[in-house]
């Protein structure tokens, strides 16, 4: 046997199809070109035409092909097939997208009202009908109308500061970009030289950067509702296009987990090196570690830090449990940190993310592993939302918060209570302490408006959050006086964040 021949019935091998055995239609014999029904655009398609003296115009089209148009009149039109239309003008939405000769080629049935037309030379393009309607219709033209709301319904001292916001990302970024250039050897990757060099432009810019993030906060708080909807979408456009580079604000804007703040940008916020292949990529992310809440993200972890380590200390057993851990950053320092370990700790991660979890033990394990002296340190990650810890549903879910989350020595949260309505956190807070042994700590994190800062959340990558006062920390304690040993509103070190410190008496 050869080697282009088969086994197959002395057939040679195939590569592809049998020709004769493909087949044609199974019904429809006849092939039409493709149809647009004028009812699935946007915009509506009428046409007009001279027949002899006889004028027609808004006659309605109801599908159109690449050579002729289906119609409808208002009322019959008595023409033999074959008749030429002169003049004849197709119109979608006012603009005029075919003119030229056409003829008839099916006429109006006795009680039909509709007929069909041919052009004479060139064809249409379907798709450009399309790119008309939705594009420079509907899209294009959205976009005028917008611009014109801007002027008219958005302060104009307002637009122009977030302009001034855009032009010196805009400069930055030219700079950055020429010191790459003029870096051939790329000494600026080196982590420790970027964070210099990003460190002195945001040095220079912030003073004048932040009062203009206070301005605009200002004046935007006094909006109304129509115009917070066009500022976001004025400041969010122009600023977006500058901030994609930055992998901290792109997730905080596209929300790649469905919501802005996840464990990856904790982790980024909390990191020394930054992140980003270009100079100016990393300017951002250290310009999002820099603002005042930036800096909040990483001083809220101090507070949470001395209180977990304040309960290590404690001379028995302890469990801790951190609920929406993230990264769980501080533990990874704590557990770097703290020298000897007299007693077992059993620390409780619990998250709605599982990269979150995975993410966050794996660091916690490869800190335990480092330390060399295997500390009596152990972890649950529950992989388990805020919604099953307040209404567990019967069986495992309620089992796992009798037998696991209970009996805590302390619960501390951040970052979770800021998305949360105070109905829910009061309920949330109540059933948090709960869960405490006697004598246990509760810690509740949240972050106070900080106009420097809330301004490019909102505005720039719309990152919405609960802000709160003291006055509503405390009332996060309103249901749990009779259980409490004290309350009282911490502050970390930026003054920035503020914690519920609810202590449960025996
Ligand atoms: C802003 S991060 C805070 C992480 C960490 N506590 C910190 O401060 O770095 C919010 C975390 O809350 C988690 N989370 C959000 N909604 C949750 C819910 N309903 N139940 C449990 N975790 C939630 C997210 O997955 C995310 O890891």
């Amino acid at each position: 046997m050869s080697e282009n021949q088969s086994d197959n019935n002395g057939e040679p091998d195939k590569n592809g199809a049998v020709h004769a055995d493909l087949n044609g239609a199974a019904q429809q014999f006849r092939f039409r070109t493709e149809r647009l029904e004028v009812a699935s655009l946007e915009y509506n398609s009428t046409c007009s035409f001279r027949i002899g003296d006889q004028k027609y115009s808004g006659i309605q089209v109801v599908d159109v092909s690449a050579t002729g148009l289906g119609l409808k009149s208002p009322e019959p039109i008595d023409l033999p097939t074959g008749a030429k239309l002169e003049n004849f003008f197709f119109q979608h939405n006012g603009r005029t997208i075919w003119s030229g000769e056409a003829f008839l080629v099916y006429p109006q049935q006795e009680s039909m009202l509709r007929f069909g037309v041919k052009f004479q030379g060139a064809p249409l393009s379907l798709q450009e009908i399309r790119f008309n309607d939705k594009v420079v219709e509907k899209q294009i033209g959205r976009t005028i109308e917008l611009q014109a709301e801007y002027e008219a319904i958005l302060p104009a001292d307002w637009r122009a500061k977030v302009v001034t916001f855009y032009n010196v990302l805009l400069d930055i970024r030219e700079h950055l970009e020429e010191h790459e250039r003029k870096d051939p050897t790329g000494r600026w990757r080196e982590p420790e030289n970027s964070w210099r060099l990003c460190s002195a432009v945001f040095d220079k810019i912030w003073p004048s950067v932040c009062k203009l993030n206070e301005d605009l906060d200002e004046q935007a708080a006094g909006f109304d509702a129509r115009q917070v909807e066009l500022g976001l979408l004025f400041a969010q456009r122009l600023i977006n296009l500058e901030f994609q580079v930055c992998e901290f604000l792109h997730r905080a804007y596209s929300k790649p987990q469905g919501y802005a703040g996840d464990y990856r940008m904790m982790e980024l916020s909390q990191t020394n090196i930054l992140a980003g292949d270009t100079l100016f990529a990393r300017f951002l992310h250290y310009y999002s570690q820099h603002t005042s809440l930036g800096q909040t993200i990483k001083a809220r972890a101090g507070v949470a830090y001395e209180a977990a380590k304040e309960t290590i200390s404690l001379d028995r057993p302890v469990r801790i449990m951190s609920l929406a851990c993230g990264p769980a950053v501080e533990l990874c320092r704590l557990l770097a940190d703290v020298e000897h370990f007299p007693h077992p700790v059993e620390i409780l991660l619990v998250d709605q993310d599982e990269d979150a979890l995975r993410s966050c033990v794996t660091e916690l394990h490869r800190v335990v592993a480092q330390r060399k002296d295997n500390p009596p340190v152990g972890f649950h990650c529950l992989h388990f939302s805020l919604r099953q810890i307040i209404a567990p549903k019967k069986g495992g879910e309620r089992k796992l918060v009798q037998e696991v989350l209970s009996n805590v020595d302390l619960i501390y949260s951040m970052g979770l209570f800021d998305y949360l309505l105070q109905p829910l956190a009061r309920r949330t807070t109540s059933k948090l302490f709960d869960l405490l042994a006697p004598q246990g700590r509760l810690l509740i994190g949240n972050l106070c408006r900080v106009p420097d800062s809330t301004w490019m959340m909102e505005y720039g990558v719309a990152w919405q959050l609960v802000y709160r006062k003291e006055e509503q920390m405390m009332d996060l304690g309103s249901g749990i006086e009779e259980k409490l040993d004290s309350l009282q509103v911490l502050r970390d070190r930026t003054g920035n964040c503020l914690f519920t410190d609810a202590r449960r008496g025996e």
